[in-house]
């Protein structure tokens, strides 16, 4: 099986970026280590600290952030990182070529029922005519990123990774260190019989949402003429892992719950990088109002509503919106 650097090499990636990847993958295979070893690790439980967006932060939100931070920072092509876990953006090597947003540490609420967990990263050039350390580096469209991936930590640990050339899935070795090529050139089913959203929130939908769900709910008696099944394992790495694996929808759309917070999932570290995985194996992602991708970002931490998944389900889901 092809080690991870092999492949890259094969594809020609600039070995700068190579350096980049290489480093995020180093920090997740360190996070994997402690979430291995649990209780163990004194990785179980919550902080009395909040971050930037007023959630509580688990002690593995702290220390995941503060391993990616650590390499990143000693990383040399890395301009400037901005995390889930950081209120601004953080200035690294003035001379790096890239920049990296990423969440260390997403489905943090599984953290103590031993349930899934990951790491999501997304890549982008740093721009020349803007202070590396400037907001305004990670206003980019998600369109611009050079790679995006993420790292699952479940049964096995395993990275999903694009650089704009197919999806692939690769699986830790957890005797050697390394992760070894499993699934190549990802294709997402168009069509599907499985959904993912957090159904108790639906009071707070929007009529379109409502009426689309329930759609699907009626299955073979209602106008869909198919029964749908339904998943939700409240970590987005999960749920986009098994749409890439075995097709669905995944939603997670906006709702009425805060009126200051319309959606749950940011742009930047979550929703940019799983929608570019996503067109890369032939799926679709999309917000309420258009392709996921294109959205030009306003803030750093902003957030945005989340459809994606089988190509010709996601469209049946936005013919209703
Ligand atoms: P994070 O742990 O990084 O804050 O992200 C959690 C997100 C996402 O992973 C998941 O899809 C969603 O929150 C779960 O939301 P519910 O609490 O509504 O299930
Ligand atoms: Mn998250
Ligand atoms: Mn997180």
């Amino acid at each position: 099986m092809k080690k991870l650097l092999n492949v890259l090499r094969s594809d020609e990636i600039d070995t700068d970026l190579i350096q980049v990847i290489e480093t995020l993958i180093d920090a997740s295979k360190e996070i994997a280590f402690r979430v291995r070893q649990g209780a163990l690790a004194g990785v179980l439980g919550s902080s009395q600290e909040e971050n930037v967006q007023g959630e509580t932060q688990k002690y593995l939100d702290i220390i995941s952030n503060q391993l990616m931070k650590d390499l990143l920072l000693a990383c040399e092509p890395v301009a400037a990182l901005a995390s889930e876990e950081e209120d601004t953006v953080v200035a690294a090597n003035a001379t790096g070529k890239y920049l990296v947003a990423f969440d260390p540490l997403d489905g943090s609420s599984n953290i103590d029922i031993n349930g899934q967990i990951g790491t999501i990263f997304s890549i982008y050039r740093a721009l020349d005519s803007i202070p590396h350390h400037s907001e305004l580096q990670f206003s980019q469209k998600g369109s611009q990123q050079v790679c995006a991936g993420y790292v699952l930590y479940g049964p096995s640990t395993l990275l999903a990774i694009t650089t704009g050339n197919g999806t692939r899935c690769f699986t830790l070795d957890s005797r050697q260190g390394d992760f070894l090529l499993t699934s190549d050139k990802i294709q997402i089913a168009k069509d599907t019989q499985e959904f993912a959203i957090n159904m108790s929130n639906s009071r707070f939908w929007n009529e379109a949402m409502k009426s689309y769900i329930n759609d699907l709910v009626l299955g073979e008696t209602g106008p869909r003429a198919k029964r749908f099944n339904m998943r939700w394992n409240a970590a987005m790495v999960g749920d986009v892992h098994r749409v890439l694996t075995r097709g669905g929808i995944f939603l997670y759309p906006s709702d009425s719950r805060n009126a200051k917070q319309p959606a749950k999932l940011r742009l930047l570290y979550e929703a940019n990088p799983m929608a570019m995985l996503i067109e890369n194996a032939g799926g679709k992602a999309h917000s309420e109002t258009q392709r996921i991708l294109d959205i030009q970002p306003q803030q750093l931490h902003e957030r945005v509503a989340v459809i994606l998944g089988s190509a010709n389900e996601v469209s049946e889901c936005l013919a209703y919106l």
